[in-house]
């Protein structure tokens, strides 16, 4: 619509006028907002970005390829594909802390970017100087502090609060101002298909913040799979559009049932959905309980580790959407 392309245009203009003609790193997360920052940000510069899609092991299952090949063969920008999720995996295993968690999430990150960075200085034609971020607006007010409440801080989003001085980068947010609505209309705008733009938003620190307690391998593929199939269930019934964010939690918790003529000793999954405009609030979602009925049938049938199913009834506040 015109509103959206004379915004696009704008928004091009500020990036050109920014960054100049240096270097820009761009942070694929596999979301909507980063994708929508790193094809804006292309438009304005082209081949003066990098992008840069770190794989951290904490993504849902098939989404690294779904991304890697969208921005590959759909908008033929250049994408570095990083696998860390040794490093990462390696060193989450055995933290239970949520804001450590975080932290590591958060610090791996910038190293990976590091070496990232003097990889691509390598060709001779200088290093970048400026990383990309798609940082929206509720992202920067939560990190400092809660609506209505004292200035405290909520969760460390891993990509919001600046650069360690070292690094000695500047940043581009050219989201930093638009609300989650706005950033997918300026993603149809740019034509990003209608199913990666009605993508529930997922956090950087990935799956990690949705196994409360140490995280194992081992548990992040039992979660993948019960989301995957949480997901289906959801989208079968046609619900996927009417609920702003639904996913799997594996708890810390093991409980006993019986599979046939066998005693199981196995983890609960908790699942979460809720409705939601911004973020900032949110109502569980009232689902019908033949839907959860179904949905818990399967996951317990199919992922080999979870013998109990429970449904989160937390709004926000006093919850907030994600469990850590
Ligand atoms: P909470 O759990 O604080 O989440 O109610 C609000 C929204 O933010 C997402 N979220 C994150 N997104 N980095 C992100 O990019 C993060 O560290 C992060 N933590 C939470 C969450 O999924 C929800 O949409």
């Amino acid at each position: 619509d015109w509103t959206m392309s004379a915004y696009r245009a704008e928004m091009v203009r500020k990036i050109k006028e920014q960054v100049g003609s240096e270097r820009v790193l761009c942070a694929l997360s596999g979301g909507v907002d980063s994708s929508v920052a790193a094809i804006l940000i292309h438009e304005a510069i082209g081949d003066q970005l990098t992008c840069v899609f770190v794989d951290h092991g904490l993504m849902r299952m098939n989404e690294a390829d779904e991304v890697v090949s969208m921005f590959r063969d759909h908008y033929n920008i250049p994408l570095v594909h990083v696998d860390a999720s040794d490093k990462f995996i390696g060193e989450l295993e055995g933290v239970a802390d949520p804001e450590t968690k975080r932290k590591i999430i958060g610090r791996l990150f910038i190293e990976v970017f590091e070496d990232e960075a003097k990889k691509i200085a390598s060709d001779g034609k200088g290093a970048p100087s400026f990383l990309a971020q798609g940082t929206l607006y509720p992202d920067v007010i939560e990190s400092v502090s809660f609506s209505g409440g004292p200035s405290v801080t909520i969760k460390s989003h891993h990509n919001v609060g600046g650069l360690p001085d070292r690094m000695n980068m500047k940043l581009v947010e050219p989201l930093r101002e638009l609300f989650k609505d706005e950033v997918r209309a300026l993603g149809r705008e740019l034509g990003l298909p209608d199913r990666f733009i009605g993508r529930h938003p997922f956090p950087g620190p990935g799956l990690a913040i949705r196994c409360p307690g140490g995280v194992t391998r081992e548990k992040l593929d039992i979660l993948r799979k019960a989301d995957a199939v949480y997901l289906d269930e959801i989208r079968k019934a046609g619900l996927y559009d009417k609920i702003w964010q639904a996913f799997a939690v594996l708890l810390p918790v093991q409980t006993v049932g019986v599979m046939g003529d066998y005693r199981t000793y196995d983890f609960v999954c908790a699942l979460r959905a809720v409705t939601s405009v911004d973020g900032m609030t949110a109502d569980f979602f009232p689902y019908d309980m033949n839907f959860l009925g179904r949905a818990a049938t399967r996951i317990i049938n199919e992922v080999k580790g979870i013998n109990r199913v429970v449904y989160d009834i937390t709004s926000k506040p006093p919850g907030t959407i994600e469990w850590e």
